[in-house]
């Protein structure tokens, strides 16, 4: 199968030295483009800044800012039979970009920002994806509330929920304990384990589902 997985954080510059950004690693989406290459699927790897090695044997595509990450989805997904989003793409970016460092000036200083692409929300009716669609819910309450809704609103097959207020899961962290949604299905809780045998997991299960999809 033809794999794409977004993975890691995004940088939203503010000035030419700062930005606005998140605790992502990109240890999770590393983790299923490995154990999806190492099944024998054909992966694109789109990555934003992280510290992680460059895996072999996959095509990587790196970017810094969501509008770039939404760019090569938009170039990348055609011909995909999987996409999984598990980025932490920004949902805001600053209105502008200052073109000199900003000045320590006033007792405080406020920030306009505008949303982003939302890039798994375009899958479907931007890019006219019609593979098998599994995104991430990041969620620090009403976990299971919010994946239901975002499985509906952006046309997934599959989302993964993720109880990022949990200590030692989700954020940077080597372990993680995820719920699959699907729709029309109760909730399926996966055990605690390393991301890399959850990747394992992860990927068996949602390449079994996407050929099933294949086939109907
Ligand atoms: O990178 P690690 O340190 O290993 O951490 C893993 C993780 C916690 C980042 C990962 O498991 C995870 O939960 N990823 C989703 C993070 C997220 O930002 O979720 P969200 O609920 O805000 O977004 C929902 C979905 O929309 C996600 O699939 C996200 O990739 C996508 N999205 C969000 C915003 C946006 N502008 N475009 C998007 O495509």
């Amino acid at each position: 199968m033809k794999i794409l997985i977004t993975a890691g954080p995004t940088r939203e510059p503010l000035d030419p030295v700062r930005y606005l950004t998140n605790r992502s690693s990109g240890k999770m989406g590393y983790a299923l483009a490995e154990a999806a290459r190492d099944r024998g699927h054909e992966v694109t790897l789109i990555s934003g800044p992280v510290s992680l090695p460059m895996p072999e044997g996959l095509t990587m595509v790196k970017v810094e800012t969501a509008r770039q990450m939404y760019e090569a989805v938009s170039s990348h997904l055609s011909g995909q039979d999987t996409a999984i989003f598990s980025a932490a793409v920004a949902d805001y970016r600053p209105v502008a970009r200052a073109e000199q460092k900003i000045k320590k000036t006033g007792e405080t200083l406020t920030l306009t920002l505008e949303k982003t692409e939302d890039i798994l929300g375009s899958a479907r009716g931007v890019f006219g994806f019609t593979g098998y669609l599994v995104g991430f819910a990041a969620e620090t309450e009403r976990l299971l509330e919010h994946a239901h809704d975002k499985l509906a609103r952006k046309g997934c097959d599959l989302v993964i929920a993720n109880d990022v207020s949990q200590v030692g899961i989700g954020f940077d962290s080597t372990e993680n304990e995820v719920t699959l949604c699907l729709p029309d299905a109760s909730p399926f809780p996966l055990p605690r384990q390393s991301k890399a045998a959850l990747a394992r997991e992860l990927i068996a299960f949602i390449t079994q589902q996407a050929a099933l999809k294949k086939t109907l």
